[in-house]
């Protein structure tokens, strides 16, 4: 039985602030449109699924938006049963408002261009914690280590404004460890993966030895392919996709000129896939 909430609960639940309000409140406050019960029924359909990448119909991104805004209460619901604690709940769909703050950023008005990215937690198995977010999934290519069962964290890397020092990222792998033992113990997760411009191979080289981004990725056995989209790391480092920008990007921080020399040598960084031993 879905929770009940009002639209102005569910936004605060997900930290909607500021201008995005309004928009969100405009898409939610009424009857649902007849596309977002169709998005709803296969949200719900996935929920703890433990898939690597959602496979949804197609919907627009106003539709998703909406129908992912509305099923926040039902994800809500399925983490408290799980018994999550309400400081990690807070956490965790923090990222929800997050990233309806980051289209505005990129675009300057209201939007979810990364709701593919939010069905992914809709499916109620990432969980902010410490630093780092952690996703339980089934990898559609098994790893390549001998024994350690089906089941892996993924660990993405929120852009929180602080940065990403090794205490964090050593008090979040040990929050990790326990937080899944505790709510999913039939999974016996050993094995984290995380595919990131961070974990290209050449560019640790590039950067300071102090550097949190060549820190975190010398955790990891890379292995598999590269991802062929090289826009990925100027989203990332610059929130941008568009390479004719390339040019008047700045170039103020190490991890800036690391990414742009790579580009104008023609060997622009590359999303990279890694595990490491939780
Ligand atoms: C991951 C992240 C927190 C790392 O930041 P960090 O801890 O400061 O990383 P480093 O210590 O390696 O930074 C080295 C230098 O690059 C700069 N830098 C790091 N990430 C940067 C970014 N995204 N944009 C601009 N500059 C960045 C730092 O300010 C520092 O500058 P300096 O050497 O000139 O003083 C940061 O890159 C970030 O928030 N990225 C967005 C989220 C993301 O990329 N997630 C992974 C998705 S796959």
């Amino acid at each position: 039985m879905p929770a009940t909430m009002t639209a102005p609960e569910i936004l605060e639940l997900l930290d909607v602030r500021d201008s995005d309000v309004a928009p969100a409140m405009g898409l939610i406050a009424g009857a649902p449109s007849r596309d977002a019960v169709h998005a709803l029924v296969s949200l719900r359909q996935r929920l703890g699924s433990m898939d690597e990448k959602p496979q949804l119909p197609e919907y627009s991104e106003t539709t998703w938006t909406e129908a992912l805004l509305r099923f926040a209460p039902e994800v809500l619901d399925h983490h408290r049963e799980l018994g999550v604690s309400e400081a990690v709940i807070r956490d965790s769909f923090a990222d929800w408002g997050r990233h309806i703050a980051l289209h505005r950023r990129v675009h300057g008005a209201f939007g979810l261009e990364t709701w593919r990215w939010l069905a992914m937690h809709a499916q109620g198995t990432m969980f902010q914690l410490g630093r780092l977010q952690f996703m339980l999934y089934r990898p559609e290519t098994p790893l390549p280590i001998q024994a350690g069962g089906d089941f892996v964290l993924g660990i993405h890397i929120p852009e929180t404004g602080k940065p990403l020092d090794e205490s964090g990222v050593d008090h979040s792998l040990a929050l990790a460890k326990t937080f899944f033992g505790t709510h999913f113990p039939q999974y016996n997760v050993q094995h984290a993966t995380c595919v990131s411009w961070m974990l290209d191979p050449g560019l640790a080289a590039d950067l300071p030895d102090a550097s949190n981004v060549a820190r975190f990725a010398q955790r990891f056995t890379l292995f598999g392919e590269s991802q062929m989209n090289p826009a990925d790391a100027l989203y990332f480092v610059f929130r941008t996709r568009d390479v004719s920008r390339i040019a008047g990007l700045p170039r103020t921080s190490s991890v800036q000129r690391a990414i742009l020399d790579r580009y104008d040598s023609g060997t622009p960084v590359l999303g990279t896939c890694g595990y490491l031993v939780l």
